[in-house]
């Protein structure tokens, strides 16, 4: 397995947990592409990390959503949290799309998209302490045994993750799949960066801050429980 090293950079890509799906973009999608992307996106061609506080014009703390899908709960906690900045990260798409629209119909400040693969952006674009929290909802549970490597989190991803994070930062994982909950529970609680704020070292109800997403909606609709993870940074 690739090692990080010290500054938790990934010494190759290792883990590849997406596929580019090729879902059609409705007009207004591929219209906000071609006109929003370029005011609310951040271009992954840097090879030196982003000044956050330049970025957005402010020193407010940084939460970073991988994986966001259609943008929904995105879009929903940015206009909850004004005093927060918000970075998400998406290889879909239409879904960079949807939330396109959604930064726009709320006149959003305080949201940024990146197209691209999310460990990319943190290795290369995020340097390290720079989130408050890191979120992580309802990632591809890839559930066959020969595509567990696909999953997302991995020993090296979680010291990535831990490395970009800041002093208490929190990292906060969801999942309606039982057996990729018990996987991050093991794998989270084996990171000597983090740690477990659930009193009984397990899962903790649903945070205030957490806004349902479409996975979880469709997980309910399948009768699935929710499980989610909250670990602070050491
Ligand atoms: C199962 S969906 C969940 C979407 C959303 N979080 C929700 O709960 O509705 C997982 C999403 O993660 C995205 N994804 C997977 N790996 C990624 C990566 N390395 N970087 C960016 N996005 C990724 C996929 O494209 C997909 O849209």
């Amino acid at each position: 397995m690739t090692e990080p090293t010290e500054q938790g950079r990934l010494t190759s890509r290792s883990i590849r947990s997406f596929v580019i799906r090729n879902g059609r973009l409705t007009k207004a999608q591929a219209a906000a592409i071609e006109t929003l992307l370029p005011k609310f996106g951040i271009r992954f061609d840097s090879n030196q990390p982003l000044d956050l506080a330049n970025l957005f014009g402010n020193n407010n703390p940084v939460w970073l959503e991988i994986g966001f899908g259609n943008g929904d709960a995105l879009i929903d906690m940015a206009v909850r949290y004004p005093d927060v900045n918000f970075i998400g990260v998406e290889v879909h798409e239409p879904g960079v799309g949807h939330a396109l629209i959604g930064i726009e119909a709320n006149e959003l400040s305080n949201v940024r998209v990146v197209q691209h693969d999310a460990i990319e952006v943190l290795e290369i674009m995020l340097s390290q302490q720079s989130l408050a929290r890191v979120l992580l909802f309802f990632p591809d549970p890839w559930r066959k045994k020969r595509h567990f490597k696909r999953r997302i989190v991995q020993p090296e991803f979680l010291t990535l993750v831990a490395s970009r994070l800041s002093d208490n930062g929190v990292l906060h994982c969801a999942t309606d799949w039982a057996d990729y909950a018990q996987w991050m529970l093991e794998h989270l609680e084996a990171c000597p960066q983090l740690s477990n704020t659930a009193k009984e070292g397990k899962f903790v109800a649903r945070p205030e801050s957490r806004t349902k997403t479409r996975f979880e909606q469709r997980g309910e609709r399948l009768g699935h429980d929710v499980f989610d993870l909250v670990y602070t940074r050491l």
